[in-house]
Order: structure tokens, then C-alpha cells, then sequence
């Protein structure tokens, strides 16, 4: 069974119950799951309730806070915000809290139909909220520059860039560009959305005399999945080499790669922006729907699994800590977890790899260069 599967899901993507079952990586994905969610201690949060999970030594939220809780009192009125993969999960939920705020919120989602109906119910519960929605396929660079394109062409400012959208445990497939899927989506994708938006940022930033934020959501699971070295440079299209949770926690490392060179960057240049990456935490969401980790198992391990992991509420938390806290102001290059600065891996902190995945991802992006872009009316041009 598929975790709340939409039915109008692009049937490219559908796994086959052939493929789900020959795949013994599900059974190592276990083990990491039990990682993955945290050891066990009791406290109590600052609502009074127990909670299996840690709190925060010093930080004002645990991890049981929900995004409603870590924004509480801030005003995000005159604020625009872009969140990608809005239409569900964790994305969906960042976009509620932010408009809840005053943040004007526009979602960049592949499924413009299960969009509306997140918008819908958005305004139902705050009718005055700002929320759009534009169409946005993060593993096809001509899709990010139209996006790109026809947000700059609206004229709207950028306050905040949130890299959300994923994919997870995908079965071997290249992208339109010709690069291993969840690479192309979950690192390519976002990281030519971040070059094509960095001016109106740069800008934004300038005008409004406001820190300008861009948070990458990326995944704990960059310790546990991942393949020796990190990232396959040479590898990263081949397919006898493929094992697709490696290949996610490779996508993960890569958010929070790009997020430090990007921090570095840009204090070099001495902009008011910052960048960091996070891990949401586990959470029952559409991510899991090419495998059964959070469905195959056993009732009693279920149950204790529910006690660590999160909700979406809670999911969302540290993505809006990030984007939108004070406490955060002047905080770049750094990894989050439960609303608070975290350590990621070694690999992930190294500034090498990092600036070897920055002109790698550039020059993944040159070679499109080669080929036609689409304009903001969708008509395509050399
Ligand atoms: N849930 C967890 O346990 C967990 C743990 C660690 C990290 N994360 C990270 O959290 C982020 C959000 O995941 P989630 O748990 O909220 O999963 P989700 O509910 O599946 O949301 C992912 C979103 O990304 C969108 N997306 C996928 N491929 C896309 C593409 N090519 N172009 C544009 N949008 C695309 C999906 O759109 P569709 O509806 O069209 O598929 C969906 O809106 C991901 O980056 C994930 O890696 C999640």
C-alpha cells in the first residue's frame, strides 16, 4: 500500500508492484528509519505536554512545536514568498502558516490541480490570505525557467525562496535533460531555480531593507542513505550504478551542499540574504508513496514508529522557524533540525564538495544552455 496516493498522479511515475517487491533496499531503509527518528527521551514541552522526542537545549521551540507555534506573534505582512511542492505534505502546510502570517505565498507545484484545492482550503480558513499558485516541473529545466521567466515578468518582489519540493525511492529514470530523476528534481531543479530568482532577491533585498531567505529542505537521511564519496560525479547517470535510497540521501547532501556554497557566496558578496538547509523531521507524507516504509510493517512497530515520528504540523515547523523566525536573522550556511541549528555529516560540511557540486550543477545547467528556452508567453526561443 502507497501512503495517501493522489489519483491523479502522472502515471510516468508509477512504481510497479513487480519493482516494489524485487527491492531489497526497503529492508536497509527500515534500519535507517529507526535511526532516521531520533532515540527516545522524555520532556516536557513548553505546552505542558510529554514528548517522546528531545527538546531544544536554548532554543525557544522543541521538537513537538508545530509551524503555527515557531510563527506565533510574527508578522510577515508585505512579505513574498515562494514554496515549491506546495500541493501537499509538508509544502502545503508551510504555504497555510506563512499566509497565516500575511506572507504573500506563491506555490510552484507540478499538480496545478491538487494546488487549487489546497488554495481553496486555505482560504476558506483565512480569507484574506495571498496565496497563488504557478506551474512549476522541477526536473525539467525548461519548466524551471519558464517558471522563472514568468515570475520575474509578473514583477513581484522575492523575500523568501523555500526548496521544498522532493521525490524519494524513485526506480531508475532520467529526467527530460537527460539526469538521474530524484538528482534532476530534488538538487538540479531547485538549484537552477535558486541562479534564475537570485536577482530578484538581490533586489528585493535592497529595496525593502529586508534579509532576504533561502531555505533548502533537505533530509537526515543524507548521513544514513548515502553513497561513499557522497555525490557519484561520474557516476551520476548510471543506471548499473543506481540504488535509489542512496541516490536520495546523494539529492539530500546536495540541498545542503548548495545551500552552504550559496551562504558562502553571498556573504562574500556582502548581501543581506542568507541560506541554510534543514531536516523536517519524519513525517507520514505523499514522499513515501513509491515505498511501503511507513505501510509495510508490522502493527505494533507501526505504533511505535507513530510515537517518533512527526505530523505535518510539525513537519512544516522548522521550515518556517527558518524562513520566517528572528532568531534566525543573520544565520546563514548552517543546518537545521527541530528549530534549531543541527550538525550535518561530514560530507556535509565540506567545503569542497561543495564548491565541486556548485561548478558541477553549473555546468549541468551551461550544457542546457544549448537548449531552447521557453519565454514567459510559453513560446520557446534559441
Ligand atoms: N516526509 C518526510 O519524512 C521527509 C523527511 C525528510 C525530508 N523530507 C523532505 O521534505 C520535502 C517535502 O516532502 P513531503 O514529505 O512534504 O512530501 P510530499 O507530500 O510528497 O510533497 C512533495 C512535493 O514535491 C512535489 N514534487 C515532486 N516532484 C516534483 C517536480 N518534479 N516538480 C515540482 N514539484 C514536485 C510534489 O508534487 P506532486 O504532488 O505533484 O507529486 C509535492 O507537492 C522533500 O524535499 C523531502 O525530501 C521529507
Amino acid at each position: 500500500m502507497i501512503i495517501s496516493m493522489t489519483n491523479d498522479y502522472p502515471q510516468r511515475y508509477i512504481y510497479t508492484e513487480r519493482e516494489r517487491e524485487s527491492n531489497s533496499e526497503e529492508k536497509r531503509l527500515f534500519a535507517f528509519s529507526t535511526l532516521f527518528c531520533r532515540r527516545f527521551h522524555s520532556e516536557t514541552d513548553q505546552n505542558g505536554m510529554w514528548w517522546p522526542c528531545g527538546r531544544n537545549g536554548g532554543s525557544s521551540f522543541s521538537s513537538s512545536s508545530t509551524a503555527e507555534q515557531v510563527t506565533e506573534g510574527i508578522d510577515g505582512t508585505g512579505l513574498t514568498a515562494i514554496v515549491t511542492g506546495a500541493s501537499s505534505g509538508i509544502g502545503a502546510e508551510t504555504t497555510r502558516v506563512l499566509a497565516m502570517r500575511g506572507v504573500h505565498v506563491i506555490m510552484g507545484v507540478r499538480n496545478v490541480v491538487a494546488a487549487k484545492v489546497v488554495m481553496e482550503a486555505i482560504l476558506k480558513e483565512i480569507p484574506n490570505a495571498k496565496v497563488d499558485a504557478m506551474e512549476l516541473d522541477l526536473s525539467s529545466m525548461i519548466s524551471v525557467r519558464k517558471f522563472a521567466l514568468e515570475f520575474i515578468s509578473s514583477g513581484l518582489p522575492l523575500n523568501i525562496l523555500i526548496n521544498n519540493a522532493g521525490i524519494f525511492g524513485t526506480p531508475f529514470k532520467l529526467s527530460e535533460d537527460n539526469i538521474e530523476l530524484q538528482f534532476a528534481t530534488n538538487h538540479m531543479g531547485h538549484f537552477l531555480l535558486t541562479n534564475l530568482l537570485l536577482d530578484t532577491i538581490k533586489r528585493t533585498t535592497h529595496e525593502s531593507k529586508k534579509e532576504g531567505r533561502i531555505v533548502n529542505i533537505s533530509s537526515s537521511g543524507h548521513q544514513w542513505l548515502n553513497y561513499r564519496g557522497g555525490i557519484l560525479f561520474d557516476k551520476i547517470n548510471d543506471e548499473s550504478s543506481y540504488q535509489k535510497f542512496c541516490a536520495y540521501g546523494q539529492s539530500k547532501l546536495a540541498n545542503i551542499l548548495h545551500a552552504n556554497e550559496l551562504a558562502r557566496r553571498l556573504k562574500e558578496e556582502g548581501v543581506n540574504i542568507t541560506a541554510n538547509s534543514l531536516h523536517p523531521g519524519a513525517i507520514a507524507t505523499n514522499i513515501h508513496r513509491y515505498n511501503r516504509i511507513l505501510t509495510g510493517i508490522p502493527g505494533v512497530v507501526k505504533r511505535l514508529l507513530n510515537l517518533v515520528i512527526k505530523n505535518v504540523q510539525q513537519g512544516a515547523a522548522t521550515t518556517c522557524y527558518v524562513a520566517l523566525h528572528p532568531e534566525v536573522r543573520g544565520i546563514s550556511g548552517e543546518y537545521f533540525a527541530d528549530n534549531k541549528i543541527a550538525k550535518a555529516n561530514s560530507l556535509g560540511r565540506d567545503i569542497d564538495l561543495a564548491k565541486k557540486l556548485w561548478d558541477f550543477s553549473m555546468n549541468l545547467i551551461k550544457v542546457e544552455y544549448l537548449v531552447p528556452i521557453v519565454d514567459a508567453d510559453g513560446i520557446l526561443r534559441e
